[in-house]
């Protein structure tokens, strides 16, 4: 489906961490609804004035009733400086739904247990990738690693079957990296999301278990659309593959 481009309002933005916002903004536009691990582009400037690109960022959460899609991001720049600046009631350019995102009608039928790994800021898509597999039946464990502190953790629980959190400083949770905080035999899908360390890490460890492995990558986009070879990205197939129109959910296997 082509993704659809509108004016659309915001609703509310908070600061939940250090340089991290939750943006709530409408979105009218239910036939271009979005699923767990899509993302959208947002633009609060006009076209030709700086930065010149839109910000792709991951849907963290969508309700179909109220029609509100959340964005939590990490304010890092000058697009999601000027995001951050939004306030309830103004206006931004919000295209989209964009990417593959993840099929969790069907994973959560095919596998049993499915336990999701995230990281940073890379937690974002994951809470309505929880959300969906959870109301498909099969709610996920949930292991999240962070520096220093979680942030909007508190919505998994009654949500995930589980969640653990770990932090390199050990001022939360386990003292050290998400990986210590399961053992991927337990499991028959991992899904990850975070910094490429860590989602390495993660698929190693899943790939030493035989355990199905999808991950969510990020990368420098432009169009979105599969059109500037932008992110272009290295992967067992045969032709190159855009993070953006083929992803960003891949197998694993394919990437690393
Ligand atoms: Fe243009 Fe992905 S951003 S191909």
């Amino acid at each position: 489906m082509r993704a659809a481009c509108c004016d659309a309002k915001v609703l509310e933005q908070t600061v939940v961490e250090e340089n991290i916002c939750l943006m709530k903004v409408l979105w009218t536009d239910v036939a271009h609804a979005p699923h767990a691990g899509q993302f959208f582009t947002l633009r609060a400037w006009a076209h030709g004035e700086e930065p010149f690109l839109s910000r792709p960022i991951s849907v963290h959460s969508w309700d179909a009733d109220t029609h509100e899609v959340q964005f939590l991001y990490q304010v890092k720049g000058h697009g999601t400086e000027k995001l951050a600046k939004l306030k309830a009631g103004d206006t931004l350019q919000v295209t989209g739904p964009m990417g593959n995102g993840f099929d969790t009608a069907a994973l959560a039928k095919e596998y049993k247990r499915i336990l999701i790994v995230g990281g940073g800021i890379g937690t974002a898509p994951l809470y309505q990738t929880t959300k969906e597999l959870a109301a498909a039946g099969n709610a996920p464990d949930v292991c999240f690693g962070f520096t220093d502190v979680s942030y909007e953790t508190a919505k998994y629980k009654g949500v995930a079957k589980s969640l653990k959190v770990a932090t390199d400083s050990g001022k939360e949770g386990v003292k050290g990296f998400v990986t210590q905080l399961y053992n991927p035999a337990d499991y028959d899908l991992i899904l990850l999301c975070g910094p490429t360390p860590m989602m390495k890490n993660a698929a190693a460890g899943a790939a030493a278990a035989g355990v199905k492995c999808l991950c969510s990558l990020e990368g420098k986009m432009a169009c979105g659309i599969g059109a500037c070879l932008g992110c272009t990205c290295k992967t067992t197939r045969e032709q190159a593959v855009s993070i953006c129109k083929d992803g960003p959910v891949f197998d694993a296997k394919e990437v690393w």
